[in-house]
C-alpha cells in the first residue's frame, strides 16, 4: 500500500483518520493511549506543511443530529496543548474546510454524519472531496467498512496508510506471521464465545496457548473437572475440546491450571483460597489462577520467543484475585520475547502493573486487534490494497 512516509504532502490538504475513541468522564480524558499514539502521525503531516483535518469518531451518537456528550472538544483541547498552539474543532465541514498549511483542525465526531456506518457513498465522497491526500492511520476502527474508515479510500485522489496503521500491522505481522520461535498466546477473558475464532485461528499458529479467566473454566471443565459455580460455557464444552484436539494434531501446547484462587462469590473481599484444580467444590467460583500455575505460565513466558496477550487471567480489578494476571505481567516485561499486547482490560492491566515501556508493542485495537488475531482481513486495510493495486 502507498505509505504517508512516501509522500509530499507540502501545502496539499491532508484528511487524516484517527480512532481518537478515549474514554471521557464529565469532560475528561481518562486515558490518552489512542491519543498518545496518533499524536506523532499529526504532527509528521503538520511538519510537512500540510493543511491538517483530523478526523474520528468518539462513541455511539445518533447519526443526524448533534450529541453534546460525543464531541471531540476535549480531544481537540488536548491535542492544543500537545502542539502548543490552540487546535480548531470543526463542526461544519461536509462542504469544505479553510485550513493553513501547518495548521491542524480536528472535524467533528464523523459518526454525526448520517451514512456514516453504513458507508455511504455518496458522504464518501464528501470525505474525499475534502482533500488531496486521505491517510488511514486508525487502527483502532481498521475493522469497521464505514464512510471515513472504508468507502473515501475508493474516492480520496490519494489514499495511503498512517505511521501509526503502518506500526500496528508491522507489530502484528512479525508477532504472527514472522514469529521468533516458541509463539505463546495468552487469550483470557470471560467467554469462550466471544473469543471462539480467535482461539481457532491461533492454535494453528502457536507452539503455546494459555487460557485463563472464564474461557480457562469452560476448558477445566472440558478437561472433566468440576468449575463449581464459575462462570463458563456448557455450550461451548465441544467447541474447547474440539481446540484442544486440534492443538495435539499441531503438537501445540493447552497447558492447564493446576492449582486456582476461589472464593465463594464474585466480589472485591470474598475470602480467597487455593485449591488444586480437582478439587473444586460446589458454591466456589474461580477467580484466578494459583501461584504453581503462575509460575508455570511465567517459565513458559520466559523462554517464549513471542508473546501475544489478550486477557487479564483473572479478575484483577480485585487484588485478592490479581495476583495471577500480575505474575504474567512481569514475566511478559522481563522476558526477551517479541511481546504485544492489546484490547482494553490487558492494558488497564498493563497500566495496573506498571509495565507498558516493557511491552515491545501495545496495540491502540481492541475490536480491530481481535479481528487480527481472528486471521480476518481489515476492510479499511484491503481498501488500501485496492487502491493500491494488490
Ligand atoms: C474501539 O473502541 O474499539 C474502536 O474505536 C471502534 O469503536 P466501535 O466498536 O464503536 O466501532
Amino acid at each position: 500500500v502507498t505509505r504517508m512516509s512516501d509522500l509530499d504532502l507540502r501545502g496539499k490538504r491532508v484528511l487524516i483518520r484517527e480512532d481518537l475513541n478515549v474514554p471521557i468522564e464529565n469532560g475528561r480524558i481518562t486515558s490518552t493511549q489512542r491519543l498518545d499514539a496518533s499524536l506523532p502521525t499529526i504532527k509528521a503531516a503538520r511538519d510537512a506543511g500540510a493543511k491538517v483535518m483530523v478526523i474520528s469518531h468518539l462513541g455511539r451518537p445518533k447519526e443526524g443530529q448533534f450529541d453534546a456528550e460525543s464531541s471531540l472538544a476535549p480531544v481537540a483541547k488536548w491535542l492544543g496543548e500537545q502542539l502548543g498552539t490552540p487546535v480548531r474543532l470543526i463542526a461544519d465541514y461536509l462542504d469544505g474546510v479553510d485550513v493553513a498549511a501547518g495548521e491542524v483542525v480536528v472535524l467533528e465526531n464523523c459518526r454525526m454524519n448520517v451514512g456514516e456506518g453504513k458507508d455511504d457513498e455518496a458522504l464518501a465522497k464528501k470525505y474525499a472531496a475534502l482533500c488531496d491526500v486521505f491517510v488511514m492511520d486508525a487502527f483502532g476502527t481498521a475493522h469497521r467498512a464505514q464512510a471515513s474508515t472504508h468507502g473515501v479510500i475508493k474516492f480520496a485522489p490519494v489514499a495511503a496508510a498512517g505511521p501509526l496503521l503502518c506500526g500496528e500491522l508491522d507489530a502484528l505481522g512479525k508477532a504472527l506471521e514472522q514469529p521468533a520461535h516458541p509463539l505463546l498466546a495468552i487469550v483470557a477473558g470471560s467467554k469462550v464465545s466471544t473469543k471462539l475464532m480467535l482461539l481457532e485461528n491461533l492454535i494453528g499458529k502457536v507452539d503455546q496457548l494459555i487460557v485463563g479467566g472464564g474461557i480457562a473454566n469452560t476448558f477445566i471443565a472440558a478437561a472433566g473437572h468440576s468449575v463449581g459455580n464459575s462462570l463458563y460455557e456448557p455450550d461451548l464444552l465441544a467447541a474447547a475440546k474440539k481446540v484442544l484436539a486440534d492443538a495435539k494434531r499441531r503438537g501445540a501446547e493447552v497447558p492447564m491450571p493446576v492449582d486456582v484462587v476461589v472464593a465463594p462469590e464474585f466480589s472485591a473481599h470474598a475470602p480467597a483460597s487455593i485449591k488444586a484444580v480437582d478439587e473444586v467444590k460446589d458454591g466456589e467460583m474461580i477467580l484466578d489462577i494459583g501461584p504453581q500455575t503462575a509460575k508455570l505460565y511465567a517459565d513458559l513466558i520466559a523462554k517464549a520467543g513471542t508473546v501475544v496477550w489478550n486477557g487479564p487471567v483473572g479478575v484483577f480489578e480485585f487484588d485478592a484475585f490479581g495476583k495471577g494476571t500480575e505474575v504474567l505481567a512481569h514475566a511478559v516485561a522481563d522476558s526477551k520475547a517479541f511481546s504485544i499486547a492489546g484490547g482494553g482490560d490487558t492494558l488497564a492491566a498493563v497500566d495496573k502493573y506498571g509495565i507498558a515501556d516493557k511491552v515491545s508493542y501495545i496495540s491502540t485495537g481492541g475490536g480491530a486487534f481481535l479481528e487480527f488475531l481472528e486471521g480476518k482481513e481489515l476492510p479499511a486495510v484491503a481498501a488500501l490494497k485496492a487502491r493500491a493495486g494488490k
